[in-house]
């Protein structure tokens, strides 16, 4: 995926995709710093911040992660992955956490792509969140939401594909 330069919000937004393959190239410790900052800018609900990140570089860690998930090729392919986890010990409310930390994921998302990097939002893992919590070893207080794949891609650019904005529009 080539690095686009001056991108407007919507065109980041519209271009973004979810990248699987990834090269063996280790993105840069700035850009990785960048990517959990611009995570932490998401909003929250009474500024409450209820987020948490666990940076996993290390393969034999990987590859222990990627046994809970059927995406585990995914894991593989990358070289970094981000656990997400919402920190229930800052919860005011438990839906409006999720959905702050959902917020923080997409700002990820979106500066990884400004920073020339491919992500994959990886929830199936979820499935097995307990155990997965567990093989990492965080505190109780901190509930898995989501893994992020980060690292360059090595697939072709690919369209997205979306309905159209009416069609989501109540009438
Ligand atoms: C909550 C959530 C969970 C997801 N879980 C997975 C997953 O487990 N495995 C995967 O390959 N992609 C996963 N994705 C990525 C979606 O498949 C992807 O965003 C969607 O197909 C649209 O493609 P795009 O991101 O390229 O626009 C997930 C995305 C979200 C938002």
């Amino acid at each position: 995926m080539k690095t686009k330069r001056n991108l407007n919000i919507l065109e980041a937004i519209r271009q973004r995709r979810s990248v699987r393959q990834y090269t063996e190239k280790i993105p840069a410790d700035e850009k990785l710093n960048r990517i959990i900052e611009a995570a932490t800018w998401a909003p929250s609900g009474l500024n409450n911040q209820p987020w948490k990140f666990k940076v996993i570089r290390e393969k034999g860690v990987k590859d222990g992660l990627r046994k809970f998930t059927k995406y585990r090729d995914i894991i593989d392919s990358a070289p970094l992955v981000i656990c997400v986890f919402m920190d229930t010990g800052a919860t005011y409310n438990r839906e409006k956490d999720i959905m702050s930390v959902g917020a923080s994921i997409q700002n990820m998302l979106l500066e990884a792509y400004e920073l020339g990097l491919g992500t994959c939002w990886l929830g199936e893992i979820l499935n097995r969140r307990e155990e997965v919590e567990k093989y990492l070893g965080v505190e109780d207080d901190y509930e898995l939401m989501a893994c992020v794949t980060v690292g360059y891609s090595d697939e072709e650019v690919t369209k997205g594909c979306r309905r159209m904005p009416d069609s989501f529009l109540l009438k």
